[in-house]
């Protein structure tokens, strides 16, 4: 990378002191914290004091972190039967902002923030910036929606509380987007990695090489991506990318962050966020380094605790590198996304792998399950590089079907599809179509 120097000699990637700190005192720092926490929750969340008093306990139950897993869980589900403010600790008037996820079925999830939330989030949203190598001064290029989703509004007040000029883009537009990096030359941009490549689609159409961009850093999340995509998007722009990762219920985003330097896995900011991994179906504690359901809960937040909250995100806990905070594994995907054909789980991530594996293809796929026949098939639909020809295309698609067959163990159908044909989104890119429930 040539555009930017990380040489730690003249760049201090702390923003604050905390995310240096000694782990006894962050332990320390944590207990205290989730007892305040806990005990909030329970007097002011009615629906959560309900769900203790069913599982016969309550705060003063709580005299070690290691106790938290006496705790009841927190659901999506409980905060849609809460619908839209039953979670809320206070009346709206104590509230300054309330967001909502999308929800694909059923009602949104409302999440609810009172001025110094807003400022919490802002403060670890800056801390994720700077973490990604940002700096007072540079101008950040926003393209997360803004809206109802946290993205755009998160990402803006971080970048706002670290001290830098922001492009608040929004998404869409492509073509608006690259003509406003070409005229205000951004130092970094904020959007989701498929978007990101919608980006350089059109830099490409226009017939412009994207190395030659303003752009020093990317910071992409809000959906699951791989180092194979980092590889590609690193290349193509440039650029350092690094992954941030957070969730409406928990904050937004700014939960957690990579670190420029050593580019491992995402420091989870665990003086707000306190992470356990649990396994997906028994919902008992598994230790550090082991693969599971990723439960957060906030230890900080006023107007919306939530405790032990299931993400569904599945990862593992790390110890610290570039800080002495915990780091999470990339998110192989959500437990809904996994795919389970003829009996073998598979992420598309892992589809997505093997794809960025093969010169030939593009980032820009889809996966399609499908049951004609009471037997599960994937199909995989991948765009070819422009101008390659037919043979050469064949031969992608017998070299990925073996692949996919040989590392994941599943035979899949390929079709390999002429550039521009897969839908692009503006956000969060849908990678899986099932159309088994249509057939059945
Ligand atoms: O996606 C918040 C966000 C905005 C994060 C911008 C990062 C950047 P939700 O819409 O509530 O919030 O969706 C949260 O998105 O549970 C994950 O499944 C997924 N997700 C978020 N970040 C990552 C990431 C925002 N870095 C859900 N890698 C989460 C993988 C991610 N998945």
């Amino acid at each position: 990378m040539t555009k930017i120097s990380l040489d730690l000699k003249d760049y201090s990637p702390l923003l604050d002191d905390a995310e240096q700190m000694d782990i006894a005192a962050l332990r320390d720092l944590q207990l205290t914290r989730l007892a305040w926490s806990i005990e909030h929750a329970y007097t002011h969340c009615a629906p959560y004091r309900a769900k203790c008093e069913a599982a016969n306990v309550q705060p003063s139950d709580l005299t070690s972190l290691a106790d938290l897993s006496k705790f009841p869980f927190t659901t999506k589900q409980d905060l849609r039967d809460a619908y839209p403010f039953g979670f809320f600790t206070t009346g709206t008037e104590n509230i300054a902002r309330i967001h909502a996820s999308s929800g694909t079925t059923g009602q949104p999830t409302v999440v609810g923030y009172t001025r110094e939330d807003i400022d919490t989030w802002a403060s670890v949203v800056a801390r994720s910036i700077r973490a990604s190598g940002g700096r007072p001064g540079m101008k950040i290029h926003i393209a997360y929606g803004y809206g109802l989703f946290t993205g755009g509004l998160g990402a803006h007040y971080g970048a706002e509380a670290l001290g830098c000029a922001v492009i608040p883009m929004s998404g869409g537009q492509t073509e608006k987007q690259v003509q406003l990096i070409l005229d205000f030359e951004p130092d970094i941009i904020m959007v989701t990695p498929s978007y990101m490549l919608s980006i350089l689609d059109e830099f490409q159409k226009r017939g412009l090489d994207a190395r030659q961009s303003s752009l020093k850093i990317g910071i992409f999340g809000a959906e699951p991506w791989t180092d194979a995509m980092r590889r590609e998007i690193e290349a193509a722009f440039d650029i350092h990318a690094v992954d941030i990762y957070g969730l409406s219920e928990v904050m937004g985003p700014g939960v957690a962050n990579e670190c420029v330097e050593t580019k491992d896995g995402l420091t989870i900011w665990e003086d707000h966020f306190y992470p356990e991994i649990i396994h997906p179906e028994t919902g008992e504690a598994l230790p550090d380094g082991e693969t599971g359901e990723l439960v957060f809960t906030s230890l900080t937040k006023q107007a919306m605790p939530v405790i032990r909250y299931r993400t569904r995100d599945l990862t593992e806990l790390l110890p610290g590198t570039a800080r002495t905070m915990r780091r999470m594994g990339r998110i192989t995907g959500r437990s809904d996304d996994m795919m389970i054909i003829r009996g073998v789980n598979v992420f598309p991530t892992q589809i997505e792998e093997i794809i960025l594996g093969l010169e030939g293809l593009t980032a820009h796929y889809q996966l399609e399950i499908s049951r004609p026949d009471r037997m599960d098939i994937l199909k995989v639909d991948v765009e070819a590089e422009a101008g390659l020809q037919e043979e050469i295309a064949n031969g992608l698609a017998a070299q990925l079907r073996s692949r996919i067959k040989t590392l994941i163990g599943i035979s899949v159908k390929v079709n390999i599809c002429a550039p521009a044909t897969i839908p692009r989104s503006a956000g969060k890119a849908v990678r899986l179509r099932d159309l088994r429930q249509t057939q059945s």
